[in-house]
């Protein structure tokens, strides 16, 4: 009895010790990542050096998500967004044109426009949905409400470009080419169900709006066959059968766990289920590691971060509705990374099943830090 006991009793010790290895392993190497990320932060721009300002928006968010769950890096994380949203509006690439505060020199003037949202618009209405997305992040860890003031002026500014084409619905992809493509619509739709979650005061006109874009987005042929989503549609609104990217199987995931909380409706983790099981089915290899069909040649300079947008939404859909089969895909996404796609200065490659191909910059490194971030969590 004792002895048995006795035994019983180690091997939980092993087990448990076992279980805070892994997850300090998790941990410790998202804790690295973030230092390398750092390496190319640039205070003086508030953006990270090699990486463009859209993807800058989804480097910001993978600083936010690793904070939610490793409160040891919040100093470092408040610091860049106050940072960033002082000093990167200068470098958005194409400002409207009543945007004078971009031109001041003066860190007052900044300051005192900081939360307005014109100076975060360009002229690509995905790029302003990365954005609201990263505020709110920013604002999830840190609960200051300028960053979802923000969120909601960009919002606002999108809400402009509603219903110009197919069924009078949907935004297009920017002010001056009237493309519908998926990305696009999925982050009015997260954006929006993100906000309803945030803004009680303002929740049913925020819930309206993601139904409007979720109801439109089914409407029309964004899904294909095989329940992946395809890049766009054509000029009749059809599928374009263009690229299955993954970030356009990620974005919607977020999207829906954030609308059902919202306002529950059973079809809405159902869809994402089956999005996400024929998103792993399309796009990840025999080891369950993730990949984009650009490997490793032809990602840079903007699909280089799609991975890491579906491991961040394909987390948020395991908490919501877990699936061994999502744990697997971040963990085995995760420790490929960490061992096959990494080079001695610590940076990670566009790869996930290596070997590290160059170049390593901002942004296949935030991207690939997104599943150490995953990892800590599943
Ligand atoms: C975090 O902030 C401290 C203090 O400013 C700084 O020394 C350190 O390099 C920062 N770490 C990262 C990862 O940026
Ligand atoms: C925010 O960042 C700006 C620009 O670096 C700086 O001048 C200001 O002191 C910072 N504010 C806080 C509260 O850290
Ligand atoms: C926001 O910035 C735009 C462009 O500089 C300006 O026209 C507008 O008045 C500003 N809004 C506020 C509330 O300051
Ligand atoms: C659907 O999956 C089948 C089998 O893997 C594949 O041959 C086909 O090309 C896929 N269709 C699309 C539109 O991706
Ligand atoms: C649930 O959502 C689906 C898809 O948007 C919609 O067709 C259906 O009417 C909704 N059900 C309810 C009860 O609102």
């Amino acid at each position: 009895m004792f002895s048995s006991h006795g035994r019983l009793a180690s091997s939980l010790t092993v087990l448990l010790l076992a279980g805070a290895t892994v997850a300090d392993n998790a941990r410790s190497r998202a804790e690295d990542a973030f230092k390398t990320l750092q390496g190319w932060y640039n205070p003086s721009t508030g953006l990270w050096d090699t990486a463009g300002w859209w993807n800058c928006a989804n480097v910001m968010t993978v600083v936010a998500d690793l904070a939610l769950v490793e409160p040891s890096v919040m100093d470092n994380a408040s610091y860049v967004f106050n940072n960033t949203l002082i000093m990167a509006p200068p470098q958005n690439p194409h400002p409207g044109p009543e945007v004078k505060v971009n031109s001041a020199r003066d860190l007052s003037a900044r300051v005192n426009q900081a939360v307005n949202a014109s100076q975060w618009l360009d002229s690509a209405y995905d790029d302003d949905g990365w954005w609201a997305l990263a505020w709110i992040a920013a604002y999830d860890v840190t609960e200051d409400n300028q960053y979802l003031q923000l969120a909601e002026g960009i919002f606002d500014g999108l809400t402009k470009a509603w219903g110009t084409r197919c069924s009078n619905g949907g935004i297009p992809w920017n002010p001056s080419n009237d493309y519908v493509n998926a990305i696009t619509n999925e982050l009015f739709l997260s954006t929006a169900a993100h906000l309803a979650n945030r803004v009680p005061s303002q929740k049913d006109y925020y819930v309206d709006w993601a139904q409007r874009e979720w109801n439109w987005f089914l409407a029309q042929g964004f899904i294909g066959e095989n329940n992946t989503i395809n890049d766009g549609l054509l000029d009749n609104c059809q599928n374009n059968g263009a690229t299955v990217w993954s970030y356009n199987q990620g974005v919607v995931l977020g999207g829906l766990v954030e609308l059902n909380k919202a306002a529950p409706n059973e079809t809405y983790l159902e869809t994402a289920n089956t999005i996400a099981k024929a998103a792993i089915e399309t796009l990840t290899d025999s080891n369950k590691v993730l990949h984009d069909s650009c490997e490793p040649d032809n990602c840079e300079p903007d699909a280089t971060q799609f991975k890491g947008v579906f491991i961040r939404n394909l987390e948020m859909l395991q908490r919501a509705s877990p699936h061994d089969i999502y744990k697997e895909v971040i963990i085995n996404s995760a420790d490929s990374i960490w061992n096959n796609d990494r080079n001695g200065q610590g940076q990670l490659g566009v790869d996930w099943a290596g070997p590290l191909h160059n170049p390593a910059d901002a942004t296949t490194h935030s991207c690939a830090m997104e599943a150490l971030v995953a990892a800590i969590s599943v």
